[in-house]
């Protein structure tokens, strides 16, 4: 597939690389709309699927990861559109699909659908421009694409109702503080931070990386017991793997360990 709206590249050891998809509507601030998230679905598919790659970064630009989903498209839209052809949303959640971690390296404004994807991802590492908001009340409308959800699970109630019913937005060191963030850096680090984190990724076992994912995912979808039981069940299952006896073989010659992701 050929893109348009968005940008492919890879860094790293041709055995291990990473995959690193840029959202480019420069002009529009990387407003999202149909055509964009089709083709950010099928590249981090592609991405996915690609054994060369061990993890996945979702960028945008300085001045924008994305200021949300298109408002000049949506204001055309009715319920017949949005409810009917399930215009704007309906491949969102294809990202949770994606089984290798994706990073979400963001600077400028990740906004409405802009915030909800980098929440999408697995973590965000944010330049010191960044400003995240779920600005939707101002249009009229609510989030759409799991800010509602998403946002109180990662930062709690009280800050997600004032971001969601004041519109306001919030710099990337008021989201490390509130936990939306996991690091922030200087915007002209962002990539070099982001692509250290990925190709450390990289480097460890693929499979036990694809399931601390899962697992982690898991406690924002099950209660405490059923988690704890499905995180217990990977754990297991890795015992299976020859990295497991890679690693720990390893550790206990003092060498360094060599995975194959089997
Ligand atoms: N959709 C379409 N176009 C957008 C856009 C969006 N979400 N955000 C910005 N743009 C466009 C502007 O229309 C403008 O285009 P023109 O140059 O053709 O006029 C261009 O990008 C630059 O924007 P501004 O001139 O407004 O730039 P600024 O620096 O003055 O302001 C901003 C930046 C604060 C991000 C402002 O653009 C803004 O408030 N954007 C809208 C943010 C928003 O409301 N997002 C939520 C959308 S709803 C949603 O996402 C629903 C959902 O949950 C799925």
């Amino acid at each position: 597939m050929t893109y348009e709206m968005i940008l492919t590249s890879t860094q790293g050891p041709d055995s291990r690389k990473v995959g690193i998809v840029t959202l480019n509507r420069p002009k529009q601030l990387n407003a999202l709309n149909d055509q964009l998230m089709d083709e950010l679905a099928s590249a981090l598919k592609a991405f996915d699927a690609d054994e060369s790659i061990g993890c996945i970064i979702l960028t945008g630009s300085e001045k924008a990861f994305a200021a949300g989903a298109d408002i000049g498209a949506m204001a055309q839209y009715g319920f017949a559109d949005v409810y009917g052809k399930d215009y704007i949303t309906r491949n969102w959640e294809q990202i949770r699909d994606i089984r290798k971690p994706v990073i979400a390296a963001v600077s400028g404004f990740a906004l409405g659908g802009g915030c909800e994807l980098t929440m999408m991802c697995d973590f965000i590492i944010a330049a010191d421009n960044a400003k995240f908001g779920q600005p939707e009340i101002k249009l009229g409308i609510i989030p759409g694409a799991g800010g509602t959800q998403r946002l109180p699970r990662a930062v709690g109630k009280s800050k997600a109702m004032d971001l969601a019913l004041t519109g306001r937005m919030m710099d990337a060191n008021e989201a490390e503080r509130a936990g939306l963030v996991s690091r922030v850096v200087p915007l002209d680090k962002l990539m070099d931070e982001a692509l250290g984190a990925a190709l450390m990724i990289c480097s460890y076992g693929q499979l036990a990386v694809m399931a601390a994912k899962e697992s982690i995912n898991r406690a924002f979808e099950s209660g405490l017991s059923d988690g704890v039981m499905f995180e217990r069940r990977l754990f297991h299952a890795l015992f299976a793997t020859s990295d497991q006896k890679e690693g720990m073989d390893a550790f206990v010659n003092k060498r360094k360990p060599a995975f194959t992701h089997r």
